[in-house]
């Protein structure tokens, strides 16, 4: 048999136990299920917001925000009504900006409608809701019979399986899979049939170090009896692309010289940065000559940044576009990126 062939033949005899699968899956999840604020008191707003936060970002850091969210923007009517600034204030350091600007467009639009709408092909009509979101909203919310596929449940499939195929990347196992997860899907317990998948994939089947011993779907699993679950799934080797930026530090009278993305740029939109030396109007040469003060790294996506803050002196004249000074007590209320608020708060502690 072909590992191929033999990948295929587990994923028919694991289809054919779908009922005990899901019984072994739900009535873990029912005991060990973490206590999570939208789980506790559900409702379609919370399902929402905490969906779009937990799009690449984990439990843990979404906590503090959801509950900072929450209190100040209770319901779809209240975000729809709030300004953008507030809502990019409140998910300040969580990343993937879109995200928050694609959650207060998708709430207009909902309070724009008579009715919320139920199935995950309206729901990926709506801004930022692609097909995991909309299985996750409309599962959980309407006990929709869509399943979720996203990296976890990649993993959790490639090893009940014992799938060796080497997928090019995550987006392409996901599609290769859902025709399974659709199958294994308990059709009277979308929601937490998912949110059960989910959980298993975040506390028990983990990339590395999975706690087979412990897992409700052990009797399934065609990896765990090869001894070998972490050799699944497999994925290509990501090319690592290595990227140097530079960016200035400028002070003057107390305020600090900072970028701010425009309105409506797809990517930072109203944020601020430190500006890299093409937005300061230096080229890399000259601005690496001013005092290197800090070195960071960082990984986005499949580029390795490596970010290097010189200082500068200030400009003379007009400011290039985007350049403001910020006067350094107003740097708590305004936006600003995640990393960068880290990196201006250590050298403002050290100077
Ligand atoms: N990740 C994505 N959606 C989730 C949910 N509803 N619960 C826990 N983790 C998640």
């Amino acid at each position: 048999m072909t590992r191929k062939t033999s990948a295929s033949t587990h994923a028919a005899a694991l289809t054919g136990k779908r009922a005990e699968f899901s019984a072994a899956l739900l009535g873990w999840y029912r005991v060990n299920a973490r206590r999570l604020p939208w789980r506790e008191t559900p409702s379609l707003y919370r399902t929402v917001v905490s969906e779009f936060m937990l799009q690449q970002t984990q439990v843990k850091t979404v906590l503090p925000y959801f509950a900072r969210w929450h209190d100040a923007l209770p319901d779809f009517a209240a975000l729809a009504a709030a300004p953008e600034a507030q809502v990019l204030k409140l998910w300040e350091g969580l990343g993937y900006y879109s995200r928050a600007r694609n959650l207060h467009r998708l709430a207009r639009a909902i309070a724009a409608l008579p009715a919320a709408p139920r199935t995950p092909a309206e729901w990926q009509e709506l801004p930022g809701v692609g097909p995991y979101t909309a299985a996750a909203i409309t599962s959980i919310s309407f006990g929709a019979p869509a399943a979720c596929v996203d990296g976890n449940v990649v993993r959790i499939l490639a090893r009940l399986t014992a799938d060796a195929t080497e997928y090019r990347d995550s987006a392409t196992a996901a599609k290769a899979f859902k025709p399974l997860a659709d199958a294994l899907l308990s059709t009277s317990a979308a929601g937490d049939h998912n949110q059960a998948m989910m959980e298993l994939g975040a506390t028990i089947c983990s990339r590395q170090n999975p706690l087979c011993l412990t897992c409700p779907v052990r009797a399934f699993c065609a990896a765990s009896a090869r001894g070998e679950p972490e050799a699944y799934p497999r994925l290509a080797p990501k090319k690592i692309e290595h990227v140097a930026v530079t960016r200035i530090w400028c002070e003057r009278e107390g305020a600090l010289l900072l970028h701010r993305a425009a309105a409506d740029a797809r990517r930072l939109a109203g944020q601020h940065e430190l500006p890299t030396a093409a937005q300061f109007g230096l080229t890399e040469t000259a601005a690496t000559r001013g005092l290197l003060l800090a070195t960071h790294k960082r990984g986005i996506t499949r580029f390795l940044i490596t970010e290097s803050i010189h200082t500068a002196v200030p400009p003379r004249g007009k400011l290039a576009p985007g350049l403001i000074w910020v006067p350094r007590a107003e740097l708590t209320s305004i936006t600003l990126s995640g990393p960068h608020r880290r990196w201006i708060t250590e050298i403002l502690r050290r100077s």
